[in-house]
């Protein structure tokens, strides 16, 4: 009788803990959470489904003596396994990965303003060598015949690190820019990423020139992908790319999309907005 009372209220628990399981799935996916977060509170909701199940459940047989200490070694072993299992069946997410895409772009950073740097101060460099032309001049018409010629010699031609990349690397770049800028996270592209927020990319090649490509990234008010009003409206896509990447980096992402020609995946058309 009382193993009867036990099980339907399992049953009825379990269905409570399925329901709310699913309401949580079901927020989670409309307010844009990964599946990796949706399939954890489902979990979630059933882990307190269970403890709500062991609050009904019928005491045990006391233990005593070696058995309680057989039966809490016991306790421990399994809920490590079942830790441990749990925790390497769900998705990874690993740092490194993260750590080197921060990596590559704070490099770029770097060399940026070392670049500024060495080329400001050619600049003043070369700013000086004028001034002591000019005295030295003024003192030769002076008749004064001074010999006070102070040359600096100023190399110029500043080595430029971005200037050698040919079409194919542009591209690898670009690719590159694809990743580091997280577009993935919003546009499908070779079938990965996108979790249906914006539009396959993989067509674009062919419906946008790369002016008009580069427009969207700096404005994306400028364009907007037809079937896309709503998200367009809402302002969907970041208006951040302007601030975030060097003008290279965006000859580069857009040499990139500018390759993507793939007819079979249904690439929305652009309209211009701006
Ligand atoms: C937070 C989501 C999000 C991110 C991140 C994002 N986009 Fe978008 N993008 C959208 C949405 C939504 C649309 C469709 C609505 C619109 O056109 O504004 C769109 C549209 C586009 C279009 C026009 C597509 C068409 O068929 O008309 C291009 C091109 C584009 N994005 C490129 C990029 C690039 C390149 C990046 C990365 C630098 C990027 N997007 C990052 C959400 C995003």
């Amino acid at each position: 009788m009382v193993q009867n009372g036990f099980a339907r209220v399992v049953v009825k628990k379990l269905v409570f803990g399925v329901l709310v399981g699913i309401v949580l799935v079901v927020v989670a996916k409309l307010t844009h959470f990964p599946p990796v977060f949706q399939v954890m509170f489902f979990i979630y909701a059933m882990l307190g489904a269970f403890v709500f199940i062991l609050l009904d459940a019928p005491s045990m047989k006391r233990l005593e003596g070696s058995k309680a200490v057989v039966g809490l070694i016991l306790f421990y072993v399994i809920i490590s396994g079942v830790y441990i299992a749990g925790a390497t069946w769900l998705p990874q997410y690993d740092p490194e990965v993260e750590k080197g895409k921060i990596e590559k772009l704070l490099k770029a950073r770097r060399a940026r303003t070392k670049q500024g740097k060495v080329e400001e101060l050619l600049a003043r460099a070369k700013a000086l060598d004028e001034k002591a032309q000019a005295i030295a001049k003024q003192l030769a018409a002076l008749g004064g015949g001074a010999k006070v010629v102070a040359k600096v010699k100023v190399e110029t031609e500043a080595s430029s690190p971005t200037s050698s990349a040919t079409s194919g690397d542009l591209v690898a770049l670009g690719r590159e820019q694809w990743e580091l800028q997280e577009c993935y996270n919003c546009h499908k592209l070779f079938g990965q990423g996108g979790k249906k927020r914006g539009p396959a990319l993989d067509n674009i090649g062919n419906l946008m020139t790369p002016e008009q490509i580069r427009q969207k990234i700096l404005n994306p008010k400028s364009w907007m992908a037809e079937g896309f009003e709503k998200a367009y409206k809402k302002g969907k896509m970041p208006n951040k790319y302007k601030d975030l990447m060097f003008p290279e980096e965006i000859d580069a992402l857009v040499a990139f999309l500018s390759t993507l020609k793939d007819t079979s995946v249904n690439t929305p058309r652009p309209i211009k907005m701006q």
